[in-house]
């Protein structure tokens, strides 16, 4: 374990440190990047100074600093943010995130991390994108995709070698849902079990009005990556 408290519902197993959302930071060191940093390069003005929150060992950070973008990378875990190469790194819950004064041309959450279970967490993270957006800058989020819940177990196997599997997506209450997800490798395992809370487009867009932003355009298909923009 980091030594840090998890956060309540989640946890994960596996050699090395893991994170107090559950993330193993050995596994993210091995999981490739997919289509993140086009989506991304594609919905922001070159060069932009990106805050990215929830950065982990920098999967992502790292392609769009090779594309030129100037990263500051925020993540509450130390462990993660010790891999982080080449962007300024901020170890910090990012719902208390202090920066001063400081706002950026683009404030990123993927990672699902606006599906936290705790609706206080939730509305933290959104209240963090809205103020640190500078005026006319923009704000990225990726979601679940419609089916994310549906059709359990189920499992890929990836061409870099190894098999996702998410096992199960069970109610506990209140809307939230537990859901485990395993990766399995030749020479390891890990497991991550998180809290989600589904949101319909509305309740998204509800949530994002309360903080201040509002849904600029969807980036991709699937509805999973969108931009949003200050009110
Ligand atoms: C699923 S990992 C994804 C990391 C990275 N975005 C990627 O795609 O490779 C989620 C990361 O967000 C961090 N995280 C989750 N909730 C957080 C919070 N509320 N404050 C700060 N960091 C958080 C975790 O420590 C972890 O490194």
């Amino acid at each position: 374990m980091s030594g840090q408290q998890v956060r309540e519902g989640y946890s994960g197993t596996g050699p090395g440190a893991i994170t107090p959302d559950g993330c193993a930071v050995e596994l993210y060191t091995r999981l490739p990047v997919g289509d993140e940093p086009d989506v991304i390069e594609a919905a922001v003005p070159a060069g932009a100074h990106i805050l990215e929150l929830g950065c982990g060992v920098g999967r992502v950070t790292h392609p769009l600093i090779e594309r030129g973008f100037r990263i500051t990378a925020v993540d509450e875990s130390p462990q993660m943010l010790e891999r982080v190469r080449g962007a300024r790194t901020v170890c910090s819950p990012i719902e208390s995130l202090d920066l001063g004064e400081e706002t950026f041309d683009v404030v990123m959450l993927a990672s699902f991390l606006v599906h936290a279970g705790d609706p206080g967490v939730r509305d933290g993270l959104l209240r963090t994108c809205r103020r640190y957006v500078r005026e006319g800058g923009v704000v990225l989020l990726q979601r679940e995709g419609a089916d994310f819940h549906r059709a359990l177990p189920r499992e890929r196997a990836e061409p870099a070698g190894y098999t996702v599997r998410i096992v199960s997506s069970e109610p506990v209450g209140d809307g939230v849902r537990s859901v485990r997800v395993e990766y399995e490798f030749a020479d390891a395992q890990w497991t991550q079990t998180f809290r989600s809370r589904p949101l319909t487009k509305e309740e998204f867009e509800g949530h994002l009005g309360a903080a201040g932003l509002k849904v600029d355009r969807c980036l991709t298909d699937d509805g999973v990556w969108v931009r949003a923009v200050p009110v």
